[in-house]
């Protein structure tokens, strides 16, 4: 639990708050990359995680390789920010962007890199690079059995698609990406380390396969939370790019590949409220979001566990927060009770879209409150 110090300052906050541990951040933090070092494959985490620029200077001092970001929004803030190696890892086929991107680019050096899973992302990609006359490095995006983007590892066009980028002038193909992330819906850590296994050896398919037809294949970057916490080898994996587990939250505890105390960031509320059967605070949708999984999965309940200020994470006081309005969140009453005016702590079901709602994170760091802005959140385009 935090110092007596700061569980005063605490209760002298105005709430709705986004909490950060600074320890567990730290650790969170170093674990990964030691695990990336251990095995020798660089780390890019997804910053849209964090959306923080703090945090992601954080990852590279102790070794990242650069950053992923999913929206142009986010690549924009961190470019400004410094930050020299970007990889977006969502295909980006219009036009706008691109202008928007390059013209970034212009008071502002980076190695960006990104991905495409049709020809006409690849096309755009060659055409816009070519314009402005920039080197702009390219994967093929894979899908490895999330079925969101990428093309299947054994889709003819794959190799159409590797040749376009080979010959356009301003591409540099760098290789093949994926994301696992329906490995959130795993049940435990060897389920986990399964859909990681299944995705690396998909991966290798289609690396042979390129090399086999004479195309070069310098990275294969993979990652998600789940699949490179449970994973017990990365042979033949270049770069992982976890996201999550800076934080952490209830879907990587329920997937079985973290516990509830590693978890860095939560929620202050307060409650405003009550009735026979709820607590009704300060938190709702607004703040929590209403995200009850990743990918459209269920398996948690509710949207956040709340605990009394006091009793942070003891497990006698665990409330599940039954239900979000906009700005009311109502939490299930069990045997005791709290005050009006009393504060609760939450862990949300999903972090990410939280730090994406909030405008700073108040950062619980040994004995003082300290704020760090959220550079790159909301609305990101
Ligand atoms: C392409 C891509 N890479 C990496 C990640 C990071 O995944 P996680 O947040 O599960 O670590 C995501 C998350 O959505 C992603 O879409």
């Amino acid at each position: 639990m935090a110092s007596s110090h700061i569980q005063e300052q605490l209760k002298e906050l105005e709430t709705p708050a986004v909490l950060l541990d600074a320890t567990q951040l730290a650790s969170n933090l170093s674990s990964m990359q030691k695990r990336a070092d251990r095995h020798g494959v660089a780390l890019r985490p997804h910053v849209k995680t964090h959306k923080s620029l703090e945090i992601g200077r954080r990852q590279l001092d102790l070794g990242a390789t650069g950053i992923t970001v999913a929206t142009l929004d986010e690549a924009i803030v961190f470019i400004e920010g410094g930050f020299a190696s970007i990889t977006i890892a969502r295909p980006m086929v219009s036009a706008t962007k691109w202008d928007r991107l390059f013209s970034a680019l212009e008071s502002h050096e980076a190695d960006v890199r990104i991905v495409a899973d049709s020809e006409e992302g690849m096309r755009i990609a060659a055409d816009r690079a070519t314009a402005y006359d920039k080197e702009v490095g390219i994967f093929i995006k894979i899908d490895v059995g999330l079925h969101r983007c990428g093309l299947s590892p054994e889709d003819k066009r794959l190799l159409d698609l590797a040749i376009i980028a080979q010959e356009a002038t301003h591409l540099d193909f760098r290789g093949i990406l994926s994301h696992a992330g329906h490995a959130y819906a795993a049940g435990s850590s060897d389920e986990a380390a399964n859909l990681a296994e299944q995705e690396r050896s998909l991966m290798l398919v289609v690396r042979d396969t390129l090399l086999a037809n004479d195309v070069p294949v310098p990275e294969v970057s993979v990652g998600a939370t789940p699949t490179v916490l449970a994973s017990t080898h990365f042979e033949g994996i270049t770069e992982i790019r976890p996201g999550n587990y800076v934080f952490l939250d209830l879907l990587p505890v329920r997937a079985g590949v973290a516990q509830q105390s590693d978890i860095a960031l939560s929620i202050l509320g307060t409650v405003i409220s009550k009735n026979n059967d709820y607590f009704i605070t300060d938190t709702g949708s607004k703040t929590l979001t209403s995200d009850t999984g990743v990918h459209g999965m269920t398996g948690t309940q509710g949207f956040g566990l709340a605990y009394p200020l006091d009793h942070y994470q003891a497990a006698d006081y665990a409330l599940i927060v039954e239900k979000v309005s906009e700005e009311h969140g109502l939490i299930r009453r069990t045997g005791f009770d709290l005050p009006i005016g009393s504060q609760v702590r939450i862990i949300p079901v999903h972090a990410c879209p939280v730090a994406n709602l909030a405008r700073e994170y108040v950062v619980l760091d040994d004995d003082q409150l300290v704020r760090w802005p959220v550079e790159a959140a909301k609305g990101s385009r």
